[in-house]
């Protein structure tokens, strides 16, 4: 039976791959027969990262690397005063292929066609996640060298880099720009794009060559990841201690030495989540802005500050923790909820805009993802805890081939296949697939994670500010 469902597992993973002109090149959405297209069958960039992995792991690098050179053919390369063209350096969402004329052709969607068009921040970061990923895999480190390569990353750097509309360390995005591509208030600083941004500057500090140029964007990158970490580890954390912080909160602080920096009221924390922690577990929030704190749980960006260490040891002891104490409401029987709770009630009407697709407890809002499952088995693996990642994993094995791997589950604790849920979605065989070689050798974790890093994790635990943090004045 076991052997079955991964036997059948691969042959969908197999069947998904899309061609361009004779030579694998990524794979597509979803395959579901019984479901409109749409943009299904089109290669997301967010997605592959998923079949990539397996790809890697099964000592298959080649699609991976076509991919890679493909997706740097199509980031978008001109600086335009063109409202309606992508800016410079970002990539697509997803790609086609097209024929005319009897030719081949990659055809990028940077957003324009996608519903609400909605701009894939999470792209550029999960092109340079994945290409240390291949690096590490196969120790090409050529293909990064190389000039289109190099460029590439600058680009990147540049576009996020760039001083624009706020202060804040953290990247100011759209709502619907990685992941959730909907709208369901996670514009500002969602945590996700925080955490890919941040394992995004520790890969270019990795692949970019100090000469010339790069040099300055190396510094900058520097700079850039200690007041990111610093940032998001001090204000994005929940905890009790903290909660009760912010209970005390007073507000309209001005200036230098305000305490309440965000200007957050205490009476916008939530009834649900003082009964909801312990005294051992925190998580990150979900986004953080002027007088605005997200006290929802999101478990990719959570997962992946876990993973590449964007969270301390300690803090990612806690986050294991909080999934320990809390599984039924985020593993359940499916693993893992994309956010925790839902938002319910008029709420939901103002914050998804009453997006039928997104009512609560199903897809982005409060559903159950799969695809997720890879993410948590690599989590659980850095922090030691390999029970919780086979413990999920049996859950997920009992539904996944039965249902047709479906895209995401829905309800409270994931007990119904989505409402709209495309059957044969790529990411979820593909996340099956991942955790599986993961378990069975955990060196592949090197592949996606990063160790912690110990300059500015010496200052942070000196208890003296990093070096030109944010605050400078602040010491924690
Ligand atoms: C949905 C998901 C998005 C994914 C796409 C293709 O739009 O929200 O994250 O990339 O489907 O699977």
């Amino acid at each position: 039976m076991y052997r079955q469902m991964i036997d059948e597992a691969q042959t969908a993973l197999e069947a998904a791959i899309l061609y361009y002109q004779g030579e694998p090149i990524g794979t597509v959405a979803a395959r579901d027969p019984e479901a409109e297209a749409l943009n299904y069958d089109q290669c997301f960039v967010r997605d592959f990262v998923s079949s990539a992995l397996v790809f890697l792991m099964q000592g298959k690098p080649d699609i991976v690397r076509n991919f890679l050179v493909a997706v740097l053919g199509l980031q978008s390369r001109e600086r335009r005063l063109d409202c309606f063209q992508p800016g410079q350096g970002l990539h697509p969402a997803s790609f086609k292929v097209e024929v005319q004329a009897g030719e081949e052709y990659l055809v990028a969607d940077f957003g324009e066609q996608a519903i609400a068009r909605v701009a894939p921040i999470d792209s550029c970061f999960w092109w340079l996640i994945l290409l240390r990923a291949y690096v590490k895999a196969t120790g090409d480190l050529a293909l990064a060298h190389r000039a289109d390569f190099q460029q590439g990353i600058q680009m990147i750097l540049q576009l996020c880099l760039e001083a624009r509309f706020d202060l804040f360390p953290t990247l100011l995005v759209p709502d619907g720009s990685f992941m959730i591509d909907r709208r369901m208030g996670v514009y500002g600083h969602p945590l996700e794009i925080q955490a890919l941004f941040y394992a995004a500057l520790r890969t270019t500090r990795e692949l970019l060559l100090p000469d010339g140029t790069s040099k300055t964007y190396l510094e900058a990158v520097e700079a850039r990841l200690s007041h990111l970490t610093y940032h998001v580890r001090k204000y994005y954390w929940i905890d009790l201690q903290r909660l009760n912080e912010i209970y005390r909160y007073k507000g309209e602080e001005f200036g230098d030495m305000a305490v309440n920096r965000f200007n957050v009221y205490p009476d916008t924390i939530p009834s649900w989540l003082i009964e909801w922690l312990s005294g051992t577990s925190g998580y990150l929030a979900g986004n953080l802005g002027p007088g605005q704190i997200d006290f929802r749980f999101f478990g990719l960006g959570n997962l992946m500050s876990v993973i590449v260490s964007l969270a301390t040891g300690q803090q990612s002891q806690a986050i294991v923790n909080l999934i320990e104490q809390r599984w039924q409401d985020l593993i359940g029987y499916m693993p893992l909820k994309i956010c925790f709770p839902a938002v319910e009630g008029q709420d939901w009407k103002i914050i998804t805009g009453c997006d039928p697709k997104n009512i609560p407890w199903s897809y982005h809002n409060g559903g159950s993802w799969p695809v997720l499952l890879w993410f948590l088995t690599a989590a659980m693996l850095k922090m030691g805890r390999d029970d919780l990642a086979y413990k999920a994993l049996e859950i997920a094995e009992k539904r996944l081939l039965p249902d047709q791997w479906p895209e995401y589950y829905d309800g409270r604790t994931g007990k119904l296949i989505g409402k709209e849920a495309r059957k044969y979605q790529t990411w979820t065989i593909a996340a099956f697939l991942a955790s599986k070689a993961l378990l069975e050798n955990p060196s592949h974790l090197s592949l996606i994670s990063f160790d912690e890093d110990l300059e500015v994790d010496a200052c942070l635990i000196k208890g003296s500010p990093v070096k030109g943090t944010h605050f400078p004045n602040e010491v924690i």
